[in-house]
């Protein structure tokens, strides 16, 4: 990939660079080296029971745009904007513009495009359909670490947009809304980036603007063990099956005084290494927690304390699925970082399997010294559909 090509390109123009040429001589002297894989024109099928954008392996770029609906904006016509939504978003993912596009050239980088709908609690009100919601549906209760800013916070609608390319985002982006706008108007875009695709293999575990691999404990799509934890088995039937429900936080990290804290005491306060990601127990990232690991004097060497544990659960069926985004906005005039995570998980249920683990987190968490939630929104998603159907259609056709 990337470095073999730039090692081919090294050895094509090996000559040139002993004589001293510079790289762009290199570059022209390596010829029309192909690249070995053509990110741009990957798809993502749009179709299927489930909405693309949960399971797929996170790509590097996300906007999760929430609208709330107009006034009027009733069972009705939102049936006519999903279906409309829905008919933007298959054409975007395959390559292709939507109907009405200004730039369609924009669209011919699918990059992995997925855009996956979601329905926040102020949607069933609107459409007359309050006894459809899932019962855990609702704001989260209020946290003692929360400092929920609103402009961060709720919206009735959600649009989450992936790519691995920016400008595939931002003209997705731009189509989707353009066509909500007689329906809704924009409460905010959340805009989060991962590390580019190729600069890493895939699959490769992440590490967040903290620097921690993140990531390494969840349920491995494609699992049932991922299936048990994500899909919605149970409550209303237009949920059921392919669904699940979302918990979006905005999550400021507070990166100068983790940058003033010791390797120890970061890696203390989540209960794994920094080099690796492997837990405080073992050797390898993927070995699991041993939390009744004692130290030399008796105590216990991942603390009870520490994120991990605080956040472990027994059971799978209460495990979450976490596809976080690292977001990193212009710094403060004093240039105090303004970055942190867009923490998106995705769960069955959420009173059963988010509440209690963010309970517990709030309660004591060795990493709240660093992290501090800021914005804070909940959605339904609804199953995927199939050519000719739309998202959301069990509810609202
Ligand atoms: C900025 C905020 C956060 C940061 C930086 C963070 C970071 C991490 C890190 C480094 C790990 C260890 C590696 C891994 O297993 O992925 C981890 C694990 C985990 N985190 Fe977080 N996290 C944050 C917020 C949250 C929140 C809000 C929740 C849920 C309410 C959560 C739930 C979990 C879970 C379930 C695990 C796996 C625990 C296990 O080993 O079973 N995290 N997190």
């Amino acid at each position: 990939m990337p470095h073999r090509v730039a090692r081919r390109a090294l050895l094509a123009g090996g000559a040139l660079t002993l004589a001293g040429a510079g790289a762009a001589a290199l570059v022209t002297t390596a010829g029309p080296e192909p690249s070995t894989v053509d990110f741009g024109g990957q798809a993502v099928p749009f179709h299927g029971p489930h909405q693309a954008g949960i399971e797929t392996p996170a790509q590097a770029h996300a906007a999760f745009v929430a609208l709330d609906l107009k006034p009027g904006t009733d069972r009705a016509a939102l049936a006519r904007l999903m279906r409309l939504l829905t008919d933007d978003a298959a054409r975007l993912t395959r390559g292709t513009p939507p109907l009405a596009d200004g730039q369609p050239e924009l669209a011919a980088v699918p990059a992995r495009l997925t855009v996956t709908f979601g329905f926040g609690p102020g949607l069933f009100d609107a459409a007359g359909l309050v006894a459809q919601r899932p019962e855990s549906l609702r704001p989260l209760p209020a946290f003692g670490i929360d400092r929920l800013r609103p402009q961060w916070c709720d919206g009735d609608l959600l649009l989450q947009i992936c790519a691995d390319d920016p400008v595939t985002v931002a003209h997705a982006q731009r189509m989707l809304v353009k066509d909500a706008r007689a329906f809704a108007s924009v409460r905010w875009v959340q805009r989060g980036f991962r590390r580019a695709r190729g600069m890493q293999d895939d699959g490769v575990t992440q590490r967040n603007v903290l620097g921690q691999v993140d990531g390494t404990a969840n349920p491995e799509p494609g699992t049932d063990v991922f299936a048990g934890a994500v899909w919605t088995d149970e409550g209303p039937e237009w949920l059921r099956g392919g669904g699940t429900t979302l918990v979006l936080r905005r999550i400021r990290a507070e990166l100068e005084t983790w940058d003033a804290a010791d390797t120890v005491g970061k890696e203390f306060a989540v209960g794994r290494r920094l080099a690796d990601g492997a837990p405080l127990t073992g050797r390898h990232e993927h070995d699991p927690l041993d939390l009744g690991a004692k130290n030399a004097i008796g105590f216990p060497v991942i603390s009870e304390f520490s994120h991990a544990a605080r956040a472990h659960v027994l059971s799978d069926r209460q495990r979450i699925f976490r596809r976080p985004y690292n977001y990193d906005e212009p710094p403060a005039a004093d240039g105090t970082a303004d970055a942190g995570l867009v923490f998106a998980s995705f769960q069955r249920d959420i009173a059963r399997q988010f509440l209690p683990i963010q309970r517990n987190l709030a309660e004591a968490d060795l990493l709240n010294e660093w992290i501090t939630p800021i914005g804070s929104a909940v959605f339904a998603i609804p199953p995927g559909c199939e050519e000719g159907g739309w998202i959301g259609q069990a509810l609202l056709g």
